[in-house]
């Protein structure tokens, strides 16, 4: 085995009785440096970090950056102080010495992480690390963090959770509003960087603040030699280069030296709307499953993030080890009597989204009969087909085979059952006027009589090769029927998002906590976001739809959420804290048709990359086929549309901010989880000054222990509870 290929973990054993004085553990040792040390910020440049605390232990890290050893992948020898006090005055003993002599080892971009074993539950504990250089002792900036208190300790619980913290343009303003709070730890849901340089779909780079990679020979390029031209990661130097240049900002090294991070990724730790080792850029054009670039993800994540793992603290990264499996990230806190922390991976393990993204319009993916199996008969969004196979059909062979040119498509998906309405579509696309003997159509006689079934583009796919209609804006009807049907005819595997290992542990950890709260900290949503436009006048005949805004969540594998749902439905005070959104949600999802069986559901907006309302408005100005359909005017109105009471699109989403940034601060006790929505306009984020005092708003939610309902303050120390029957907010006496 080549050892250096490896990144792990150096574990330490804080000696027992190190606690009260360290002199008899090797703490009058001499130190391995003269005088005190320098500070060293230039060589730390990462500053410091720790994470995932447990009663016994927590990781520490740092990255030690010279220029020397970079360019000849040496070695370099650090030193770790750990001390009671800020000022190092009551230090720990580490493995009976003063300090602990550790490796920023070349291989790893020479990042450390040390595991401290052997605290005590509950303590905070201050460390730096120091290098010496020609016998001058340099030191990183100093950290603090602590350890969880003793399972059986009720102790209240103060956390933050964030995610989605784009680096472009960007400013990370509401770290600075967290350490106000001083919170035990920070759960960051994922999207901590972000894989690209400068989307123009949603990034925003300035010259001050603008990801950059050195060498864009293996990058994935987009808008090549255009003015706006950008890249994807691809190697581990670029991967690497995310963390480093997300974590140059001081707001969120701040945040890393003052609270333990609890970190979980999602998608663009690796590449948008990940499943798996593929990526989604090309919809469906190109085979873009990548293993190596996946595992180029994960090293890079796996070297920089504090995480602990549950393979145990002899694990170590190998690249050469079989995806997936290679980095099991999924795992579980406790902390105190009162919280359980799951962590489960939506990314890995999951299935690929159920509407195939190249698919072809036309086809036909439910026929008649497949309908009428299903409970309800005939859905209200579909339509008539017919067999372009069938001899009689020849011509209109001929036509669909015409229009792939123009209409983007194989050819070759000129058989099988197509749908009638994209028939007619097509033919009035190659001859509007309707008078070209050489463009056949669908006889009128006879329609009634065919076949009605549901092709792709009832679900709003208009054209192959496009997430709309397969991950974004999907019509929700047509995509509840094909769910079934696919689980049924997959014998249940056809949506995955745990794997079924993952799966067992997740719902087993659940119902055997014995915790009060079972905390889910969760890559993207449960909720569903619906919008519909079937009884909004202004909507044009092309929107007039109920959609799904996002299927690339648990509501894109209805199914699967419905299974899982429903496993831990009788597990109380489940409070699920989620991220991917770029929107604030209060919400309470449930398993279908079992509104009593509700979880209740936080969502964070971004700490900074563009918000929910921003994208979709973009994307409908953008998009030729939205924007000539009337999105635009209706995507300002988004939040009125999801949160409409008479429509009643979303009966479990209670409130709902579309075009704000922020945070999430949850405080637990035995009576009440707490849950605040800090934001701010989503134009503070692309200002480097931090906002004035007075553009910081909060809403405090919160739920009484064993309610399963959100309460809203009123703002004169009262509560209102959200009614699911009436949707309003009705006082609490
Ligand atoms: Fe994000």
């Amino acid at each position: 085995m080549k050892r250096r290929t490896f990144l792990r973990i150096t574990a330490c054993t804080v000696a027992a009785g190190l606690l009260k004085s360290c002199g008899d553990d090797g703490g009058d040792a001499p130190l391995p440096w003269e005088g005190s040390p320098q500070p060293g910020d230039a060589l730390f440049p990462q500053s410091v970090a720790s994470g995932d605390p447990s009663p016994n232990t927590v990781i520490l890290w740092t990255r030690l950056e010279d220029a020397e050893a970079r360019a000849s992948g040496e070695d370099v020898p650090l030193y770790l102080e750990v001390a009671r006090d800020a000022a190092f005055e009551e230090p720990l003993a580490l493995g009976g010495e003063r300090v602990l002599r550790v490796t920023a080892e070349g291989a790893y971009d020479h990042c450390v992480k040390v595991r401290l074993q052997g605290l005590e539950p509950g303590m905070v504990l201050y460390y730096r690390f120091v290098v010496v250089r020609d016998g001058e002792a340099w030191m990183s900036r100093t950290g603090r963090t602590r350890t969880a208190p003793a399972p059986e300790d009720e102790v209240p619980v103060r956390f933050a959770f964030v995610s989605c913290q784009d680096y472009n343009g960007r400013y990370y303003h509401p770290y600075r509003a967290i350490l106000d709070e001083d919170p035990d730890f920070v759960l960051h849901l994922g999207d901590y960087v972000y894989e690209t340089t400068n989307d123009p779909g949603f990034q925003t780079g300035t010259e001050d603040r603008q990801m950059v990679f050195d060498d864009t020979a293996e990058a994935i390029v987009f808008n090549e030699g255009e003015e706006d031209e950008y890249h994807a990661a691809v190697t581990l130097e670029h991967y690497r280069t995310l963390y480093r240049t997300t974590r140059s900002d001081r707001d969120l090294q701040a945040a890393h030296e003052r609270c333990p991070f609890v970190c979980t990724w999602d998608d663009h730790e690796f590449t948008n709307d990940a499943w798996g080792a593929n990526g989604t850029y090309f919809n469906g054009r190109v085979d873009e499953e990548d293993v190596d670039r996946r595992k180029a993800a994960s090293q890079a994540w796996f070297e920089y993030m504090p995480v602990d793992w549950p393979q145990g603290p002899d694990f170590r990264y190998d690249p050469e080890a079989p995806f997936p499996g290679d980095l099991i990230i999924y795992r579980d806190l406790r902390w105190g009597s009162l919280a359980h922390l799951l962590l489960p991976d939506v990314r890995t393990w999951r299935t690929e989204h159920l509407v195939d993204e190249g698919g072809f319009p036309g086809r036909v993916v439910m026929t008649e009969d497949q309908l009428l199996a299903q409970p309800g008969g005939l859905p209200d969004v579909q339509g008539p087909y017919i067999d372009l196979d069938a001899p009689e059909n020849a011509p209109l062979r001929q036509l669909v085979a015409d229009g792939a040119e123009s209409g983007g498509y194989d050819p070759a998906h000129a058989r099988g059952l197509v749908s009638v309405t994209w028939l007619d579509d097509l033919a009035n696309r190659l001859d509007p006027d309707g008078t070209s003997p050489d463009v056949p159509r669908v006889p009128e006689d006879g329609r009634d009589e065919l076949p009605r079934g549901i092709a792709f583009h009832h679900f709003a796919k208009t054209a192959p090769y496009s997430s709309l209609g397969a991950r974004d804006l999907v019509v929700e009807e047509p995509l509840l029927r094909y769910s079934a049907h696919l689980w049924e005819e997959s014998q249940r595997t056809s949506e995955d998002m745990l794997g079924p290992e993952q799966e067992a542990w997740f719902i087993d950890t659940m119902r055997s906590s014995t915790a009060r709260w079972k905390i889910w900290g969760n890559a993207y949503p449960l909720s569903a976001m619906a919008v519909d436009l079937r009884t909004v006048e202004t909507a044009p005949p092309a929107l007039a739809q109920r959609f799904l805004m996002t299927a690339e969540d648990w509501a894109g594998m209805p199914r699967r959420r419905h299974h899982v749902l429903a496993a831990i439905a009788d597990v109380e005070n489940v409070l699920v804290c989620t991220g991917d959104r770029h929107a604030f949600l209060a919400a309470t999802p449930h398993p279908d048709g079992d509104p009593d069986a509700r979880v209740v559901e936080f969502v964070t907006g971004a700490v900074s990359s563009g918000t929910f309302g921003s994208i979709v408005l973009s994307r409908a100005q953008s998009d030729p086929t939205l924007r000539s359909a009337g999105a635009p005017a209706l995507a300002l109105l988004l939040r009125d549309f999801l949160l409409n009471r008479d429509v009643r699109a979303n009966p479990h989403i209670a409130e709902g901010l579309m075009r704000e940034h922020g945070f999430v601060m949850v405080e637990l006790d035995a009576d009440h989880a707490e849950a605040t929505f800090h934001y701010w306009d989503e134009a503070v984020a692309r200002q480097p000054e931090p906002p004035a005092e007075e553009e910081h708003r909060v809403i405090h939610f919160r739920v009484p222990s064993g309610s399963r309902s959100i309460e809203r303050a009123t703002g004169d120390g009262g509560w209102e509870r959200w009614d699911l029957q009436t949707l309003t907010w009705t006082p609490v006496d």
